[in-house]
């Protein structure tokens, strides 16, 4: 499976996969924003989005603003996939540090950053609202990462650029 840019096009697939995705998706026009100002990377399969990635650089930093997974297609390595083409991406950009929030009841996303190397920074009391939780602040060193995570480098470089593993 490829992994590819997601643009405008891909607005109705993208809202129905954050809606299986999240209690409180976001709207369509947040998405069309998103899509302007982020990269947005996908994963399609079986007539649909399977997962996605959507990251903001900004100079040397970025924000890993939403990445998922749709429920049926967890835990076959789809979220490490786009994260993987996330970070060649961020890599090409020459980011060096990659931050994000998450639920800190998400148990599955924080062993997911874990496992890929991501570090807890900070966390914010009563961050989020339906359901109400804090918020764990993550950081990740890009470079570091990418030396460190074996099958990555080259690898996840040619991924970003469309080509097939
Ligand atoms: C987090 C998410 C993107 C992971 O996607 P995924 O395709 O299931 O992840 P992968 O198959 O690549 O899993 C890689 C690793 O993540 C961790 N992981 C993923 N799901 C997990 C779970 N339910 N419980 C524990 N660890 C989990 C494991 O370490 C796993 O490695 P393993 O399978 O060798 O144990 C997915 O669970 C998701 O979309 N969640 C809902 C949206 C969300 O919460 N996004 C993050 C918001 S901050």
């Amino acid at each position: 499976m490829l992994v590819e840019p997601l643009t405008a096009e891909n607005i109705n697939e993208i809202c129905e996969l954050d809606a299986a995705c999240f209690a409180a998706p976001w709207q369509v026009n947040s998405w069309l924003s998103e899509l302007r100002q982020s990269k947005v990377l996908g994963i399609k399969g079986f007539g649909g989005l399977l997962a996605l990635a959507s990251f903001l650089p900004v100079f040397d930093e970025a924000e890993l603003t939403k990445i998922m997974v749709l429920p049926t297609a967890r835990r076959r390595g789809l979220g490490e996939k786009v994260l993987f083409s996330a970070l060649a991406a961020l890599l090409d950009l020459q980011v060096k540090r990659l931050f994000l929030e998450v639920a800190e009841q998400n148990k599955a996303a924080r062993a997911f950053y874990e496992k890929h190397g991501f570090i807890i920074s900070g966390r914010r009391e009563n961050y989020y609202e339906n359901p109400s939780d804090n918020a764990i602040l993550m950081e990740l060193n890009v470079l570091a990462s990418s030396l460190l995570t074996p099958g990555t480098g080259c690898a996840i470089s040619h991924e970003a650029h469309g080509e097939e593993r």
